[in-house]
């Protein structure tokens, strides 16, 4: 079994792969069955988003930016049963967050290097025994690169804005389907791209196409290859 760099002895298993990929609800499931913690990176981006705002600073002001990275004041609760809930200044915003438009700003200060370098200390502390599941982008290649399992997760594009279709309305929030696979699209090809940690399997994840394959059967899958 490797081990990675942040903790010589905890294991961690990355799932990384673009919007809609079931990242989230495989990931959660599978630390639920470990008795895992779970990473929800993406929240993390979606956050500092969210404190830009709420603090007016700018989505093109790096420093700011970063100095908002660092001491974002959240705290994640995780839940027996369900998602579990953001803490951010107090107030729950994790079903807040989920919207595209807050996907779309976190997609854009996930871009910057320095807010990208603040958060990396941030999201190692998540590795605790017994172990992590850590969900994102860039988990396997930047973040935990010694993990003992990578998995790169894929789904159509059409399956894939059905999927956050459905998650927004079952949170309540309003969504269009064609809107949203233009978004996700346009999301992707940003996350990428981009310079710095682009969307990307590591070399030696294994790359898994859900598309029309239940949530149960993924994470047997990927517990199949542990
Ligand atoms: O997983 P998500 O949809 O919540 O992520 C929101 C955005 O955050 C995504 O479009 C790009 C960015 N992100 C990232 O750059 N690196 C990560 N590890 C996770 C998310």
């Amino acid at each position: 079994m490797k081990t990675n760099e942040a903790s010589t002895s905890v294991p961690v298993i990355t799932l990384d792969g673009p919007g809609g990929s079931g990242k989230g609800t495989v990931g959660r499931r599978l630390a639920r069955e470990l008795g895992w913690h779970f990473l929800d990176s993406g929240a993390l981006y979606r956050l500092v988003a969210l404190a830009a705002q709420r603090r007016g600073v700018a989505l093109d002001d790096t420093d700011a930016l970063a100095s908002l990275a660092r001491d974002l004041p959240v705290v994640f609760e995780p839940g027996e049963a369900d998602e579990g809930r953001i803490l951010f200044d107090g107030a729950d915003v994790g079903d807040a967050i989920r919207t595209e438009e807050w996907g779309e700003r976190a997609s854009r200060v996930a871009m910057v290097p320095e807010v990208r370098s603040a958060l990396l200390a941030r999201q190692r502390e998540f590795c605790r025994p017994p172990g992590l599941v850590a969900d994102g982008r860039d988990m396997g290649s930047v973040v935990f690169p010694g993990a003992v399992l990578k998995i790169f997760l894929t789904a159509s594009p059409h399956e894939r804005a059905l999927r956050r279709y459905n998650q927004l309305k079952e949170k309540g929030l309003s969504a269009n389907l064609a809107t949203l696979s233009d978004e996700i699209a346009r999301r992707d090809t940003r996350d990428a791209v981009r310079a710095v940690a682009p969307l990307r399997p590591a070399p030696d994840a294994h790359v898994l196409d859900t598309t029309g394959v239940a949530i149960a059967e993924v994470v047997a899958r990927i517990r199949g290859l542990l």
